[in-house]
């Protein structure tokens, strides 16, 4: 059997600067510190730490394969670390995500998200990890469609021999905790019908129909369906792997060369229009938001990101680039246009999602000044 090669990245909130904006320097330096020493006791073999908006974000190259208890209790160990120093910083939300106490070799319904993709190296594997922040993981329902099943957007499918076969999506029911496989272009729009409804089906899995190639994995964690109430968003991530047979990168980040819109934003309460930055913007503001993801690309390589001579992984950072300036304009526009409307549908979300929030709360007060009205 050849050696397998497992991506994961694994975030969290574990607080941040000034509200729900960014993850602070000391923070980022705890992972950086942790998951060197992790990289030097060969538990790893790469890793990058950056972040998405305020959530933490570690991606790590091993040899453990998925859900591996000590890869989980890393990641785990670092969010506690990080927690605990943003509560000596007094910073906002410190432990925000980190909704169990009792760690037991998984971080998987604990708060933290998880992707991760067991593979074979092919001869050049090349793969982008997304991260977004102010949302949920059924934000990626719709890229992940135009990338794997749409040959407007996917040109491959339509030229590429190698993918006329189509593709397998693995569709979970969030509410029920069920899963689907639905295969494109057969039950193209079967796959819409569940996957229009974001807030309770999410993209889970994707493979390549031929061969069954593992090619997309998103985290699925739904915080409040583990809190039972509004806690933070989501704030998704994912991995999706590139060309030869696959997507080409550029297939892969395309979808984003136009905003769309998402479930969570401030308070998690609101639509907005997705907006894709580059590192160095990957902050929220206005209205806590608007929601963003960021995009790296990078080449799994030897078990490792492919590094430079100091070991130092080789990433690009994919959307910190003028082709994304239009989708930037268009986010900042809708945002206004959304702002506008203030807390009335459908800037807010709708009735049966904000049950989740403090809504009712408000809601509950005006039970006892409601009298019956005349028919
Ligand atoms: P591959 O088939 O080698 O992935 O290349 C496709 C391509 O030319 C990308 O634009
Ligand atoms: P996060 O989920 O990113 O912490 O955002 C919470 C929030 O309520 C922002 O307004
Ligand atoms: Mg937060
Ligand atoms: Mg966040």
């Amino acid at each position: 059997m050849p050696k397998k090669t497992t991506v994961s990245i694994i975030k969290c909130d574990v607080g941040s600067l000034a509200g729900h904006h960014t993850v602070p320097k000391p923070l980022l330096d705890i992972g950086e510190k942790r998951l060197k020493e992790a990289q030097k006791s060969r538990l790893i073999n790469s890793h990058y730490v950056f972040h998405a908006g305020d959530d933490l974000e570690l991606l790590m190259v091993h040899n453990k394969g998925e859900n591996n208890p000590k890869i989980h209790e890393l990641a785990w160990n670092i969010f506690q670390e990080a927690a605990k120093k943003a509560a000596d910083l007094k910073l906002y939300g410190a432990g925000q995500d980190l909704l169990r106490t009792a760690f037991s070799g998984n971080v998987r319904g604990m708060g933290p998200g998880v992707a991760e993709m067991e593979i074979e190296e092919r001869g050049s594997d090349p793969m982008v990890v997304f991260a977004a922040d102010k949302t949920e993981p059924g934000a990626f329902n719709y890229p992940m469609f135009k990338i794997f099943g749409d040959p407007t957007n996917t040109a491959g499918l339509v030229i590429d021999p190698g993918m006329m076969e189509g593709f397998k999506f693995e569709v979970l029911d969030v509410m029920e905790n069920k899963k689907v496989v639905l295969k494109c272009p057969e039950e193209m729009y079967e796959l819409i019908a569940l996957i229009g409804t974001p807030g309770r089906y999410v993209v889970s899995h994707v493979w390549r129909a031929r061969d069954n190639l593992i090619c997309a994995a998103t985290s699925t964690t739904r915080l409040s369906l583990i809190a039972g109430k509004y806690v933070g968003k989501d704030d998704p991530v994912s991995i999706v792997r590139a060309q030869h047979g696959l997507p080409a990168l550029g297939e892969i980040i395309v979808p984003f060369m136009h905003t769309y819109f998402v479930e969570g934003w401030m308070r998690g309460s609101h639509w907005g229009p997705l907006m894709p930055v580059g590192l160095k913007d990957s902050r929220c503001t206005v209205f806590d938001g608007p929601p963003r993801i960021v995009a790296l690309g990078f080449q799994v390589s030897h078990g490792k990101i492919a590094s430079d001579d100091d070991d130092n992984p080789l990433i690009s950072d994919l959307f910190d680039d003028p082709a994304f300036d239009l989708a930037r304009r268009e986010a900042v526009e809708y945002a206004a246009a959304l702002r506008r409307m203030g807390e009335f549908e459908p800037a807010r979300l709708s009735a049966e999602t904000m049950e989740y929030t403090t809504l009712p709360k408000v809601l509950e007060k005006l039970k006892g000044k409601f009298v019956k009205a005349e028919s």
